[in-house]
């Protein structure tokens, strides 16, 4: 959970990074796929429009982070998608670690610790949220028809 501070801060540094976000997107993948190369043939389709989808799911996730609730089932329906996209639970740990990154770059000394842990939280919340619905997928494939 986070508590009020902790959204606020994720808040206004996500609105400085989206004045940035082309530059952002490029940045995020240039550090994932240097962090594990392994994950560069799963992205199939143009980078630049992939990185436009990460950063306007990102942004609708923090604008909702207030009322969670309202945004799980689609983010579980895009867990369910990402078994399909070969998408693994060690996976989210890599991508974690590469955003943070990018909003380090992005913010530079604004990055404090108190920022740090609360986009820590934030992302460890969607990810949680996706690998639940994800392993649900495993143990039922035919629940990813409604996805
Ligand atoms: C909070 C975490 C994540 C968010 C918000 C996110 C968001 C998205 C979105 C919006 C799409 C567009 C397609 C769709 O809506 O189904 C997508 C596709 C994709 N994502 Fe993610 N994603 C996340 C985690 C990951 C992780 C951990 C990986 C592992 C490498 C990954 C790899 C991919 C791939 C391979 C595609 C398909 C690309 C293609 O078809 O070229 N994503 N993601």
């Amino acid at each position: 959970m986070l508590s009020d501070n902790q959204i606020h801060d994720v808040k206004r540094t996500w609105a400085v990074v989206e004045t940035i976000a082309d530059e952002a997107a490029s940045l995020f993948y240039g550090r994932l796929f240097e962090l594990d190369p392994a994950l560069k043939p799963l992205f199939r389709g143009d980078m630049a429009a992939q990185g436009k989808k990460l950063m306007q799911t990102i942004g609708v996730a923090v604008a909702s982070l207030d009322k969670l609730g309202e945004v799980v089932p689609a983010v579980q329906a895009l867990g369910r998608r990402h078994v399909g996209y070969g998408v693994t639970d060690a996976h989210y740990d890599t991508v974690g670690a590469a955003l943070l990154w990018t909003l380090e770059q992005g913010l530079g000394a604004a990055f404090t610790d108190e920022v740090a842990e609360a986009w820590a939280l934030t992302y460890g919340a969607l990810a949680s949220v996706m690998k639940e619905a994800a392993a649900e997928v495993a143990a039922s494939p035919e629940a990813v028809a409604s996805a």
